[in-house]
């Protein structure tokens, strides 16, 4: 396993308005009046037996949102809330010491931007004091994930290791921390634009009490409303390629709010660059023929790369003529 760190906000100055820069063409705004307070996405209790109607419940929140919330998921509730504090301080310190850690220089032993760490550990790691306290975090979410793919297999009527072999034997996590501070004018602007997570399963862990997470549900926004020591859970577009279109990477948002900041905390876990991904062969039959190409992952991060800044269409490209 392989750890990323990057550390993502958004201004650092708290305007008084926004400024042109941050404001979205009409139809790109969030319309935030439309938001149905009702919906909400499936919850896991992973303190449940596996039987056939968890697998159940898990295969249908997979097919029909792309996303749910699980409870009960055995990383360390104080771990859970060490890190978000952490990630918190990070962004409450003033743009001057901030800067200090937004280095792309690479030679740097301290800095947040494209930090890799290795599981093996023999890198020295000097950042900042939470970060042992990061990678305990790593290691659980990560047996966390393994979990996830067990039963998202299971789900998919196949072997319950399948999907974690298709990850290979170096899959990666990165960890990415999102700031959304308090936005004078919601309406006009959005925290992260509309998009999939490229990669193959996100573990989310937001601020409690501050909404800001939104995924399509049958053409509408629906809000992901925080729940106490919960983590939303979304596939991303390999497992959506991986289950043969099955299951869905869906497309999801961040909007803000004008009054509390909001932190979240992704972390993805996904293939390495060398992984060849493909539609499952035991998905895979006359009345279900293959929907997208194989690919080498390090082809598909091309084109998400080379998409940057638009609302990008990468597993679209690797669909199989019909
Ligand atoms: C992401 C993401 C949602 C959020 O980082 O890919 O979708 O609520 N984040 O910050
Ligand atoms: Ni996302």
């Amino acid at each position: 396993m392989e750890i990323k760190n990057s550390f993502q906000m958004a201004n650092s100055i708290k305007p008084l308005s926004l400024t042109p820069n941050f404001i979205l063409p009409e139809d790109k705004r969030p319309q935030l009046a439309q938001i149905s307070p009702l919906a909400s996405i499936p919850i896991i209790d992973l303190n449940d037996h596996v039987t056939s109607s968890l697998l159940q419940k898990i295969s249908q929140a997979c097919e029909e949102y792309g996303f749910f919330q699980v409870i009960n998921h055995g990383v360390s509730e104080e771990l859970c809330e060490i890190v978000m504090t952490a990630v918190t301080q990070f962004f409450e310190l003033s743009p001057k010491e901030r800067a200090e850690f937004f280095t792309e220089d690479i030679t740097k032993q301290v800095r947040l931007f494209n930090y890799y760490l290795k599981s093996e550990g023999q890198e020295k790691v000097t950042m900042w004091s939470e970060i042992e306290a990061f990678v305990e975090y790593a290691k659980e979410v990560d047996t966390l994930m393994h979990r996830l793919f067990r039963l998202i297999s299971q789900g998919l009527g196949l072997d319950k290791d399948c999907l974690q072999k298709r990850m290979g034997d170096k899959p990666r996590l990165r960890a990415q921390a999102n700031f959304y501070p308090p936005c004078p004018d919601p309406e006009l602007t959005l925290g992260l634009a509309v998009h999939t997570d490229l990669n193959a399963l996100t573990v989310l862990q937001q601020s409690a009490g501050v909404t800001g997470l939104q995924v399509i549900k049958d053409g509408k926004w629906v809000a992901v409303d925080p729940i106490p020591n919960a983590f939303v859970i979304n596939l991303g577009d390999q497992i959506q390629v991986l289950s043969n279109g099955r299951f869905k990477s869906v497309h999801h948002r961040a909007v803000t709010n004008k009054t509390h900041p909001r932190v979240s905390l992704a972390m993805f876990y996904g293939p390495n660059t060398e992984d060849v991904i493909g539609p499952i062969e035991d998905l895979i039959d006359d009345e279900h023929p293959p929907v997208y190409r194989r690919y080498r992952y390090a082809e598909f991060l091309e084109k998400f790369y080379s998409q940057e800044g638009t609302r990008r269409m990468v597993k679209e490209l690797f669909e199989l003529p019909k």
